[in-house]
């Protein structure tokens, strides 16, 4: 299939089946703005419990935190944002565009004029005001990445779990830009969610993390079913790192638009807690407990994108095929991953006795795990649709049902299937879905 074409198709199916609309879209939208409907919102979820378990509750060295969103205006001085997060915008000649200067290559991707005002700093981040005077006083701004929420904690974290290191500090929450170039979708949002881990180390063991993590966090894209020849590993050149990293390397995928960032795996050297002790005026060194010897930890920060993470599922999971001269659209999401996990389908649904049946089926069900209940087709249709958003099983109820207590269990990807025993639907729920 055509790379465009792909890219047009996932953009509808999102529409189309209610994982993702165009924000505001009565007020004509947006841009750069994306919500997520019914089944995009079980599908984020699930791609952050994912990485919630995997990054936090099945590791020793790890604990989490939600830190606010607006944080103090000082934070972002020391952080660097205020003065290096920008942009350098330049506008074209001709046709007025405001692009990035280095998405440009020489000439307007718009008009293909080579001429531009001379480049401007424009920063990225969203300003607001707090109180009651919007005055310079009162400015802070929606914070642009969830990392500087780890590092203000980082004493509270120390004093109240008593970690000793290496250990890390995982978030997930929203952060914000004044994206102002194309976005591909959710690719670029101006608002978005961000995985992060501040990972505290010994300066001497900050390389080996640095290795370990991206080893890591490559291999938890491929085990939540991303194909490993769309992925690669990326190490920034000196002049790309950002104005706080030693050494970065990012995760792509090859998205229909290009390889392009998943995530970020920066070596942030002991940069970010020295700058807050500077400002803040509070000592953030770390006291090894055994040496008494207090110093600044290195961080190594995995830092990936809630957004991104599950446009990359969708298009991955993405497949078309031809079945009896049709074709049949399937999401072929890791169980883990599958918005729902059971859709319960009567074959008659005149038939009252069928549909108390299918309905107590899904009550018993819907306790362990996400079902629908859809008797508003005929059973091929409700197939399709159920294909299309990812569910794992249908489960069908039929005439036979009322007299034998079997269902039938179809799999999403083959097809395939199965009679079993009424009161056997949980175990067979458990062994398959849960491994
Ligand atoms: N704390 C480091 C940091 O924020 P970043 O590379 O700017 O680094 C990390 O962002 C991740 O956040 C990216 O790899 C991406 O997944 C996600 N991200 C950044 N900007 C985004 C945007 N405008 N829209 C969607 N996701 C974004």
């Amino acid at each position: 299939m055509m790379k465009e074409k792909l890219m047009e198709k996932i953009v509808a199916l999102c529409k189309r089946r209610g994982f993702i609309y165009p924000s505001s879209e009565i007020y004509g939208g947006l841009a750069n703005s994306w919500d997520y409907g019914p089944y995009g919102v079980e599908l984020k979820n699930n791609v952050k419990s994912a990485w919630w378990k995997a990054n936090v509750h099945n590791r020793e060295d790890m604990v989490g935190l939600d830190a606010g969103i607006i944080m103090h205006p000082r934070t972002w001085d020391a952080s660097g944002h205020t003065q290096n997060f920008n942009d350098i915008l330049v506008d074209c000649k001709k046709c007025k565009a405001r692009l990035r200067e280095d998405h440009i290559h020489g000439k307007c991707p718009k008009c293909g004029s080579k001429e531009f005002t001379e480049g401007r700093a424009f920063n990225l981040m969203l300003a607001t005001h707090l109180g009651a005077m919007a005055d310079t006083s009162s400015k802070t701004y929606f914070r642009p990445e969830t990392a500087q929420g780890i590092f203000v904690n980082f004493k509270n974290v120390i004093d109240s779990t008593s970690r000793k290191l290496p250990f890390g500090i995982a978030q997930i929450g929203k952060s914000f830009r004044n994206e102002i170039t194309a976005g591909n979708f959710t690719f670029r949002s101006r608002e978005f969610e961000q995985m992060e881990i501040e990972y505290f180390t010994k300066a001497e063991d900050a390389d080996r993390c640095y290795q370990q993590w991206i080893e890591t966090r490559f291999q938890w894209y491929i085990d939540l079913g991303i194909k490993e020849a769309n992925l690669r590993i990326r190490p920034h050149a000196e002049d790309e790192l950002a104005h706080y990293a030693k050494g970065c390397s990012d995760v792509e995928y090859a998205f229909p638009f290009g390889w392009s960032e998943l995530e970020g795996i920066a070596n942030r050297t002991d940069y970010d807690l020295k700058q807050h002790a500077e400002f803040s005026g509070v000592d953030l060194r770390y006291q090894d407990k055994v040496t008494n010897e207090r110093f600044y930890p290195y961080v190594v920060e995995p830092s990936g994108g809630v957004d991104r993470a599950t446009l990359a599922f969708l298009v991955d999971a993405y497949h078309e095929e031809e079945v009896n001269g049709k074709i049949r659209t399937v999401l072929r999401l890791n169980k883990k991953l599958a918005p729902v996990k059971v859709a319960i389908l009567p074959l008659l649904k005149k038939n009252s006795d069928i549909v108390t049946m299918a309905k107590n089926i899904k009550k018993d069900i819907q306790k362990d795990f996400v079902c629908v209940y859809d008797d508003t087709a005929a059973i091929g249709k409700l197939y399709r649709r159920q294909d299309e958003v990812g569910t794992f099983y249908c489960l069908t109820v039929d005439v036979d049902s009322l007299g034998d207590k079997q269902v039938t269990i179809r799999d999403r990807d083959s097809m395939q299937q199965e009679r079993i025993p009424m009161d056997r639907v949980k175990e067979f729920l458990n062994t398959n879905l849960r491994n």
